[in-house]
């Protein structure tokens, strides 16, 4: 059968898995949406299509223009790929210390790149800023935006929220999901409170993110780093505004190796960094909740698009973290009494 007629026609309607070993030690089924098939490698192809399709129904965008973003590597790829498939230019605007990985597919679909010295946000340079500036200088170019553009969440209201609700029947128990932008986290939990208000959104946070103590606290404060790329936010954006959370849950990255590495045993299942975030996330709901839950949950992208972190024993080390898993009854355990890691929220936002 041919399903479409450009590249960009491929994105979206993914596969849905159950993690067979993780549901058999926590006695409840935790399903994986599979967004590494869309054509760009990752979850942000479907929000580059939904900001493109947007703004050429808006008159903001004609073929021969170039799109310009700020971004970790992944919407970088799916812009550029989405770009193709509509007759526009692409420039992403990347930090420096982001897997190399990324960069070679930005460049292998044509996308043109610059990138800038990691910076915080507040600093003029930061690539949020510089992307922004180099669009609003030349008239044609148009600025994504993926931050506070609300396309982003609309993907995922209008598409992935509902192929999960129809790929489970109507039967989800737990969402489980990271934020960047929160688009995914946004659009995603606003379809499903509509279909039914008792399922329960979990974000899963890792350290160096704040959004876990805006919860808690109503202040963006962060502890450490991570590794995942992308994940994580110290403001608030138009697009996690849309998020509905009714728990959040801090996790640290020696959980990501440990998760990893079982999944990619038992089940030949190799996570990127944030879905391996997002199966810990769904694990601690697991642990937390008792068994006989449907928990779905995303791998967002490419395992291969962690290669040189997470599955990189030498830059683990680097980062203070054992290569070793954790033995899993020990982290399932300690996820049944995450205490103060875990919290309870009324998240509503817009
Ligand atoms: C691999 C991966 N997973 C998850 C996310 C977060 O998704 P969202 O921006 O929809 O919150 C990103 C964002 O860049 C990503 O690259």
């Amino acid at each position: 059968m041919i399903t479409g007629q450009r590249m960009s026609d491929l994105i979206g309607q993914t596969d849905m898995v159950l993690i067979p070993s993780l549901s058999r030690l926590t006695g409840s089924e935790i399903f994986l949406k599979c967004e590494f098939q869309n054509p760009g490698g990752s979850i942000k192809d479907r929000a580059a299509k939904q900001l493109i399709e947007d703004a050429f129904a808006r008159g903001e965008l004609e073929p021969g223009m170039t799109v310009v973003e700020g971004t970790a590597g992944n919407t970088g790829i799916g812009l550029s790929l989405v770009a193709k498939s509509y007759g526009l230019k692409m420039l992403a605007v990347m930090p420096n210390d982001q897997a190399p990985e990324k960069e070679r597919m930005i460049a292998l679909h044509g996308g043109e790149l610059m990138t800038v010295d990691p910076v915080p946000f507040k600093n003029e340079n930061h690539f949020y800023h510089t992307a922004r500036r180099y669009a609003e200088q030349r008239s044609d170019c148009w600025w994504a935006n993926q931050f506070e553009n609300t396309s982003n969440a609309r993907a995922h209201y209008l598409h992935t929220g509902p192929e999960i609700w129809q790929q489970m029947g109507g039967k989800i128990d737990t969402f489980v999901s990271v934020a960047g932008t929160g688009g995914t986290i946004g659009g995603a939990s606003k379809y499903f409170k509509e279909q039914d208000q008792a399922i329960d959104v979990w974000l899963a946070d890792p350290d160096g993110s704040g959004i876990f103590e805006f919860l808690k606290a109503g202040e963006y404060v962060s502890h450490g780093s991570s590794m995942t790329e992308g994940i994580g936010i110290m403001r608030l954006v138009d697009n996690f505004k849309q998020a509905k959370i009714d728990h959040a849950v801090n996790l640290p990255d020696q959980d990501l190796v440990t998760l990893s590495r079982y999944v990619r045993e038992h089940d030949g299942i190799v996570l990127g960094s944030s879905s391996a975030l997002n199966v810990a996330g769904a694990v601690a709901a697991a642990a937390q909740k008792g068994p006989g839950q449907r928990i779905v949950t995303f791998a967002c992208d490419l395992g291969e698009r962690s290669a040189s972190k997470l599955y990189n024993e030498s830059y683990l080390k680097g980062k203070e973290l054992s290569p070793e898993p954790e033995p899993i009854d020990q982290l399932l355990e300690r996820y049944r009494q995450l205490g103060e890691k875990v919290i309870k929220t009324s998240w509503r936002g817009d």
